[in-house]
């Protein structure tokens, strides 16, 4: 798989948990904490690959990265918010829904403005960086999450 099909399958996941997450009611306690953990998981993993290999990679070919950069940024600090919010508070949708609507606009930029960009890295290059981020992804899904941990308490930390 390409860098950029790789990440595409990964925002689906990310995508697909908040709408599952926006769609539960303050009655579903234990699922929304399931889903949200599941979610802040996927979400460190995904901010982590693209801000250690994806970002580097396409550094000389799209001009978007400090947008991006700007982006996660923002994606972290309403996640951090989505943390501290009690599953049963009844602002706890309207927080996800939020989330929602950054991570919405921020995968759809990737998509359509800086994967296409990144074609430009040939597409030996691209299966490469593929293969990379999957290596990455995994290796941070089995790494018992300590470094997730570490910044996410620092993420929440911060807006205290
Ligand atoms: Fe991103
Ligand atoms: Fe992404």
């Amino acid at each position: 798989m390409k860098a950029d099909e790789v990440l595409t399958a990964h925002h689906d996941v990310l995508r697909g948990l908040l709408r599952d997450l926006a769609e539960t009611t303050g009655e579903e306690v234990g699922r929304r904490e399931e889903l949200r953990s599941r979610l802040v998981r996927e979400l460190e993993i995904h901010t982590q690959i693209e801000d250690e290999l994806f970002y580097p990679a396409v550094v000389d070919v799209s001009p978007l990265l400090s947008l991006a950069h700007a982006e996660h940024r923002q994606i972290d600090d309403q996640l951090a918010i989505v943390m501290r919010t009690a599953p049963d508070d009844p602002e706890f949708v309207t927080e996800v829904r939020m989330l929602e609507k950054t991570l919405r606009h921020h995968t759809m930029e990737e998509e359509q403005r800086m994967f296409p960009q990144s074609h430009a890295l040939g597409v030996d290059r691209l299966e490469e960086l593929g293969r990379q981020l999957q290596e990455r992804q995994r290796e941070l899904a089995d790494s018992g999450g300590m470094r997730l941990i570490v910044r996410l308490k620092r993420a929440v930390l911060r807006l205290v």
